[in-house]
């Protein structure tokens, strides 16, 4: 089977923070995943977890959402500032009911972002907040010279601001976050916006208002309508949950061929989302482009046995990589309206980056994805196709491949391939023009069973391999795509 890159054409660069994250105040996300606290045993700087911030580096994060989700509009950031042993205690409403310390306020979620090297995106409180409150962290944040905030900020222990870029004004303002119409979001969108100043000309801040769930179009008409010349971006949020009933979404492990297929056809319509939302966006407000912001993305399944419903714990199989693979290569694919992406979400909750038990820690398969793509960060997308042939079960139907391409500043070309077929190895021949000399071809692949995982007990279960058996040809080069596998190949003079 052919794919075919083609260097001459090219929707752009790869914005970098298609490569985000999301991390909430849910389950064990925060505490006891990112965040061990200041007392803890397990090796932390500033109680930020090491094993955890070390992993998430060489993933080169470059932003990362905070605090929520449906519990940023609970959240008040003045109880999460000052002394610790005067915070007051939050009750997570929307996950599990748990009783939080406000140990983890705006301090450790900026500290955690400079550990990690990426920058902050913080959705403020529009839900249950007020406009002065939301205000007020910007200023708190922002603000360089002398003002009430900026002093309140110095007292707690900080000088210089950080300069937060990304707001997102509220989360699902159409569910957890107000249960709102969109015209009526629209018009706070406007008003919260007024107050969300630029504390300085050389860092303005960048406004995503709360957008659609799924194929909500509606809503994203209205509020582009609405508040589009307000805002900078909107967001979208699309989980893949392979059974329509929510109270059996279907297992993340020992799962079906039919479901594992469902799964990926469920993933593909990403690409059908993306197109519809943002041709909506442009001829509703087409002198000013907004960009779409994916800020939740991932698998969503049943949690796993014995687990609090409401910590959304489960496990991450090699499913979930091709779920990544096929979402980032759409998101790659689509660079010319999608500005940022952030799957849901990085530790012990969803489609999880890393899985803590106590001082234990192993990558998931997913994981290995956003490592095996973090070469397209900031590259030049470069147009591809492929042959592929139709794979599946039932009605779920799927291509068998699945690709993306770029190309770096260097000259270097990463290929992204992935092949959804549970039983099926597909040889292909790569073909390429437009991209200058290359001669040189290294793959690295990371392959298994559908419902292949890693455990603390065997946590290498799945895990990149280089790529054996790349025959470099006149025009291109030759090599296997294993069953269930995805593999990236880099490209090189
Ligand atoms: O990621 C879990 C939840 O999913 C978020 O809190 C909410 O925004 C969405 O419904």
């Amino acid at each position: 089977m052919r794919i075919i890159i083609n260097g001459n054409r090219s929707k752009g660069t790869i914005n970098k923070n298609i490569y985000g994250h999301f991390s909430e105040h849910l389950g064990r996300c925060i505490y006891g995943g990112l965040y061990a606290g200041d007392n803890s045993d397990i090796p932390n700087v500033n109680g930020m977890r090491t094993d955890v911030v070390n992993a998430l580096k060489d993933l080169n994060i470059p932003v990362l959402r905070w605090p929520g989700g449906c519990f940023a509009d609970t959240y008040h950031w003045q109880d999460g500032i000052g002394p610790k042993e005067n915070r007051k205690t939050i009750v997570n409403t929307n996950w599990g009911g748990v009783t939080e310390d406000n140990s983890f306020g705006t301090h450790e979620f900026l500290e955690l972002c400079r550990q990690l090297g990426c920058e902050p995106y913080i959705s403020g409180n529009v839900g249950s907040g007020t406009v002065q409150e939301f205000s007020d962290w910007v200023e708190y944040c922002n603000m360089g010279g002398i003002s009430p905030m900026a002093s309140l900020r110095r007292l707690n222990g900080r000088d210089e601001p950080w300069h937060v870029k990304y707001w997102g004004i509220g989360n699902e303002a159409w569910g957890c976050g107000g249960n709102m119409r969109p015209e009526y979001y629209g018009d706070l969108c406007r008003q919260y916006s007024t107050y969300l100043r630029n504390y300085d000309k050389e860092h303005k801040i960048y406004k995503i208002a709360s957008g659609a769930n799924v194929d909500d179009y509606r809503w994203t008409e209205a509020v582009a309508r609405v508040a589009g010349h307000v805002i900078d971006a909107m967001s979208l949020h699309y989980y893949t949950v392979p059974n329509e009933d929510w109270h059996h979404k279907g297992a993340a492990t020992g799962f079906t061929t039919e479901e594992y297929y469902t799964t990926l056809r469920k993933t593909l319509y990403m690409k059908t989302l993306v197109e519809n939302h943002t041709n909506i966006m442009r001829m509703t407000n087409p002198k000013h482009k907004l960009g779409l912001v994916v800020d939740e993305w991932g698998t969503w399944f049943d949690v796993e046995p014995d687990t609090n419903p409401g910590f959304l714990y489960q496990q991450n199989t090699m499913r979930d990589a091709l779920v990544a693979a096929i979402n980032l290569n759409i998101f790659n694919d689509h660079c010319d309206v999608v500005v940022m992406a952030n799957i849901a979400q990085t530790v012990n909750v969803l489609q999880a980056m890393v899985l803590t038990e106590g001082e234990k820690m192993v990558l998931t398969p997913s994981y290995h994805v956003f490592h095996m793509y973090k070469g397209h960060q900031n590259a030049k997308q470069l147009e591809t196709y492929a042959e592929t042939k139709t794979v599946g079960c039932g009605d779920d139907q799927v291509p068998n491949l699945h690709v993306s391409a770029s190309q770096a500043a260097n000259g270097s070309v990463l290929l992204t391939v992935a092949n959804l077929s549970d039983t099926e190895a597909a040889p292909v021949e790569v073909l390429w023009s437009g991209i200058g000399r290359c001669g040189k071809v290294e793959g690295t692949v990371l392959a298994g069973a559908s419902g292949a995982y890693n455990t603390f007990d065997a946590p290498e279960n799945v895990k990149p391999q280089p790529m054996s058996g790349i025959q470099v040809t006149e025009s291109g080069f030759t090599a296997v795509m294993p069953a269930c596998s995805v593999a990236a190949f880099t490209i090189t003079e």
